[in-house]
């Protein structure tokens, strides 16, 4: 039989009730999230530099978490869809964030990137992890001077492709058939003509990297070089 409550016990369960909503609304977004861009130095990490690339290469595309996609609603394109979502990044606090807890559990069902994707690597993941202990900030670093005397595949050329790139040139199914994983790889790329076109926007090819930022003018000059130096490894 129902038991019908004394007025009592609903005004005491409206009170906890209230009082359990305010201390919810109270934690969101605690303390506010800035999202202007703040200038870091390279100890720290740069969302612009690094978080945003590996992100762009690995989950931001159509179909998953681009901004069109949104896959389960989570939107990885830029700085302000992703702080939108209150438990994606919990600043401060990688142990708390849905998106640390996501990339660790690669393999297990339902984690990311999904199975038969190229899981992160754990460089990329303790930079995702750095970048939210540092309090998950819209930073950049100044450009510094771009170092075009030096020109090598493992010194330049490799960081940029594994940063950018390979999140779908590491596997033919996610890159078009295009594989920019090693230097024989990435060299044929740029022998066909196709690498430049598609990193200068020149129309002669898809431009890359795919729904993302084009890379920096240091970056593309470096790969320029690369290229007429003839492919120094
Ligand atoms: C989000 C996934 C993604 C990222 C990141 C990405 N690509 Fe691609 N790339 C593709 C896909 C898919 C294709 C197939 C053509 C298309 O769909 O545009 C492709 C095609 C290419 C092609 C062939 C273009 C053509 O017209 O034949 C080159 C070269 C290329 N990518 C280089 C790069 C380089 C260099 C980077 C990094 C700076 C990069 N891609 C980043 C997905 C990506």
């Amino acid at each position: 039989m129902a038991e019908r409550r004394r007025p009592q016990q609903l005004i005491a369960a409206i009170a906890i009730m209230s009082a359990l909503a305010g201390a919810i609304s109270s934690c969101k977004h605690d303390p506010p999230i800035s999202l202007e861009p703040v200038e870091v130095s390279t100890s720290e990490i740069s969302f612009r530099d690094q978080v945003q690339p590996i992100l762009n290469s690995n989950c931001n595309m159509s179909g998953c978490h681009n901004a069109s996609s949104a896959a389960e609603g989570v939107n990885l394109s830029s700085f302000a869809s992703i702080m939108s979502d209150d438990e994606l990044v919990v600043r401060f606090k990688p142990d708390e964030s849905e998106l640390m807890e996501e990339l660790r559990g690669y393999g297990r069902k339902g984690s990311m990137p999904p199975s038969g994707q190229q899981p992160l690597s754990s460089e990329q993941i303790n930079v995702l992890k750095q970048w939210i202990l540092e309090g998950a900030r819209n930073s950049f670093w100044a450009q510094g001077p771009c170092d075009t005397v030096t020109s090598s595949y493992a010194s330049q050329i490799e960081p940029i492709m594994n940063t950018a790139c390979n999140g779908c040139h590491s596997q033919t199914s996610t890159g078009g058939g295009i594989l920019l994983n090693s230097y024989e790889l990435t060299k044929s790329a740029a022998q066909s003509g196709k690498l430049l076109a598609s990193i200068t926007h020149s129309g002669a090819a898809s431009p890359m990297p795919k729904g993302g930022n084009k890379l920096n003018d240091c970056q593309i000059r470096q790969i320029e070089r690369w290229i007429s130096n003839n492919y120094p490894n």
